[in-house]
């Protein structure tokens, strides 16, 4: 005889592996909470409906706080029958409550219940991913303060291109973030709909105050369809996404600081916390951290595919694939949970080497301002481009730096030039001319950390 929660129409015992495939308790454990707030809520609606009595409800009530205290204080045991976490509470509920468990499930199905529990973990995961990432934000932004004015090469085609300061470049990587929690606040408003009172897929027969349910546990809407509710899983995609693409900016940001650390460029140094040795290599001190993040960005979008690919062409309402989407997302979470504090710390405790970076700078990556003096002088920019390229060519052809030509040498590429052009080659004088709003100047670095601090809630 099965004590399954479908028992009823099966004469025979499931398969073991068949059991082994379908049970999803392995990994829906961690929905425990969520499964368990949901319940207490909803047996009070039941009671609202006059389904059970105050009394019934109320003994149910204390009897999810007992299995919610057993689980928060790891006594929970898990039982060989245990489907999922649904089955799992329930079932543990009737040993604690008797009989009576068996009135929580009037009206409801583990179709409403599981998109209301994943609803509720979705939420919960998108406050604590939103957290770690202004974490690594504040890191970055510490970064920024302390070298307004360290001068670096700016890469396009990591091919030096402009000067720029260290401190444009961590903000380069703050604003992405930026971005990714309020993507990730946008995922949540779709995410607090209460799908609850869906039933399997055709709505509650019992007259369940949804919207009172949903206030009870936090929704800010209740979702319209119950077909919908039952299947919609746009917001594991969606969240799916904004964690792909923290992880790609992740990468982002490993790959430059993984760039930057190397003896060839030799621009910042990683704290031992954060770097690794090599088994074989005694010299070694390996960006690890770095390596990782940038690696995790492939499962993370993986999982994004994983899911989107499940749900593509599945037929309304509920179907069994649907529980393909939480390892995804559990994983993608985990994954972030340690990526990002890993990096915020390597980030927070990076050595920044200014005397390299500044090293780094060539005068030819001053033949943009070349041409722009030009330009201010009166010549059209498409000429001046040209002719400050001549000025490189003719550097180039003599061995020399673009700074090292001579006033009669410029003569030579155009009677424009006068002897201020020699004033041209100046980083800081470059750096400082980019003084736009978001430009690289001091003055408006400054000012873009005040609008980071304030957007941090900082300032
Ligand atoms: N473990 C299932 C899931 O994650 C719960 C819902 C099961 N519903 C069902 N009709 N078998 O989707």
């Amino acid at each position: 005889m099965t004590t399954k929660l479908w028992g009823g129409r099966f004469g025979g015992t499931t398969d073991v592996l068949m059991r082994r495939f379908n049970d999803s308790i392995t990994f829906d454990l961690r929905l425990w909470e969520a499964d368990i707030r949901g319940s207490i809520a909803y047996a009070s609606a039941l009671a609202g409906a006059g389904v059970l009595t105050d009394q019934e409800a109320a003994t149910l009530v204390a009897g999810l706080r007992a299995v919610q205290t057993e689980f928060a204080e790891g006594r929970f045991e898990v039982k060989p029958d245990d489907e999922d976490i649904h089955t799992a509470v329930e079932r543990r509920l009737k040993e604690i409550v008797g009989e009576v468990a068996g009135k929580l499930h009037t009206g409801r199905s583990r179709n409403d219940q599981v998109a209301t529990d994943l609803r509720l973990f979705a939420l919960d995961a998108i406050r604590n991913v939103q957290h770690a990432i202004r974490d690594l934000q504040s890191a970055l932004l510490a970064q920024a303060q302390a070298h307004i004015n360290a001068l670096m090469p700016g890469y396009t085609h990591l091919q030096r291109a402009q000067p720029i300061t260290f401190a444009q470049w961590c903000l380069s990587h703050f604003w992405p973030f930026a971005r990714d929690v309020e993507r990730l606040e946008d995922c949540a408003l779709r995410t607090a709909a209460l799908p609850l009172g869906s039933g399997a897929l055709a709505g509650n027969p019992f007259p369940l105050d949804r919207e009172a349910l949903a206030r009870e546990l936090g929704f800010a809407q209740i979702t319209q369809n119950s077909l919908d509710g039952v299947s919609d899983r746009d917001f594991v995609a969606e969240l799916l996404f904004c964690c792909a693409m923290v992880g790609v900016h992740l990468s982002r940001l490993a790959e430059d600081l993984i760039v930057y650390s190397t003896a060839e460029f030799g621009f910042v140094t990683f704290d031992d916390a954060y770097a690794t040795g090599s088994s074989l290599m005694p010299q070694k001190k390996n960006p690890d951290a770095m390596e990782l993040a940038r690696g995790k960005a492939g499962r993370l979008i993986g999982n994004l595919v994983s899911l989107l690919t499940a749900l593509k062409g599945l037929p309304m309402s509920y179907n069994k694939d649907l529980q393909e989407d939480k390892e995804p997302l559990f994983d993608s979470l985990d994954t972030l949970t340690l990526a990002l504090p890993v990096i915020a710390g390597a980030v927070r405790t990076l050595k920044v080497n200014i005397e390299r970076m500044r090293r780094a700078l060539d005068p030819a990556m001053l033949a943009t301002d070349v041409a722009e003096y030009l330009v201010r002088k009166g010549v059209p920019f498409r000429e001046a481009h040209h002719l400050a390229g001549r000025a490189v060519a003719m550097a180039e052809a003599k061995g020399m730096g673009l700074n090292e030509l001579t006033i009669g040498d410029w003569r030579l590429v155009s009677p424009h030039f006068d002897d201020d052009i020699l004033a041209v080659f100046d980083f800081g004088r470059s750096v400082a001319s980019r003084d736009v709003i978001g430009g690289t100047s001091p003055r408006a670095v400054r000012a873009q950390i005040r609008r980071a601090k304030r957007w941090l809630g900082q300032a």
